[in-house]
């Protein structure tokens, strides 16, 4: 039987109070690792972490934003000898590409490309010493092409594949790797902005989100957390000891390249 064993690993997840990074915290518990969490959400991150001490393996946080390296450092250094590096934090910022604001630009810039900076920059420097890790990257679908109405998103998931590219070959000579998850279409507070700037004139929020199922994803469902979670497990896990630099589309058939 195959399975994947991190008993006794050190993983420290971001964004890990809610959704996606939540889902990854969760599955590395599961997997026997120890998790140490970073976010902002202080409420929320608490439970998360009371949830995977229930699971008997050790869990610690650190109230970081992702986008202040100092902070990002001093997060890992407060978790200890660090394995795995899951960087999920992020946020989406839906606007017309001639609408979008600057302030709005400069935020969504300054945490989902220079947040993924710092966790492959802060990640690496911990990691190297050591000779061994791997660090996991947050991208998107939305990475792969451009969009009208979240151009300034897709720029920033399409910059974090860029980053995650050159980390992997900083790590790679010293035996780390460096993935990234593409996320498809997952029903997080994400997803509810989404469909709150893309309803078209007499739908329904729900009405928007079938529509939106239906004619983006070819294998018909949305994709869960867990699903996410799997893959990123799988990515950081020894059966992806020989991959590194890659991107990998977990999104249904949605987008293949
Ligand atoms: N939900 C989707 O459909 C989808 C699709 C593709 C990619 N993604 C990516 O997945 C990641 C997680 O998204 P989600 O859907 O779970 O969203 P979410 O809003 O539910 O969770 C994001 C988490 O990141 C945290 N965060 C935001 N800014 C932060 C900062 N500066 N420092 C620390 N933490 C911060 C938030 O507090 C929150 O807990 C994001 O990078 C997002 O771009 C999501």
């Amino acid at each position: 039987m195959v399975s994947i064993d991190l008993t006794g690993r050190q993983a420290v997840v971001t964004g890990a109070a809610r959704g996606l990074g939540k889902a990854v915290a969760l599955k590395y518990a599961q997997a026997g690792a120890h998790v140490w969490l970073g976010d902002l959400r202080e409420e929320e991150l608490k439970e998360t972490a009371e949830e995977i001490r229930s699971l008997g393996v050790k869990c610690g946080y650190s109230i970081c934003d992702v986008s202040d390296y100092d902070q990002f450092e001093a997060m890992l250094e407060a978790a200890g000898d660090v394995d795995i590096l899951a960087h999920v934090a992020g946020i989406m910022i839906s606007s017309p590409m001639l609408e979008i604001k600057q302030e709005e630009i400069d935020r969504i810039i300054r945490i989902n490309v220079n947040g993924t900076d710092n966790a492959c920059r802060a990640g690496l420097r911990k990691m190297i010493p050591r000779k061994k890790g791997t660090i996991l990257i947050t991208s998107s679908v939305a990475g792969r092409h451009g969009h009208p109405g979240h151009a300034h998103y897709h720029l920033t998931k399409a910059a974090d594949i860029s980053i995650m590219q050159s980390a992997a070959l900083t790590g790679a000579p010293h035996g780390v790797t460096v993935n990234a998850i593409c996320p498809g279409i997952i029903r997080t507070a994400i997803w509810e902005h989404i469909l709150d700037h893309t309803r078209k004139e007499g739908e329904t929020r729900e009405e928007c989100w079938e529509r939106s199922i239906r004619e983006m994803i070819p294998l018909g469902r949305p994709q869960s957390a867990e699903d996410i979670a799997d893959a990123v497990l799988f990515l950081t896990s020894p059966l992806a000891a020989n991959i590194t630099g890659q991107a990998l589309n977990v999104c249904g058939g949605m987008e293949m390249n």
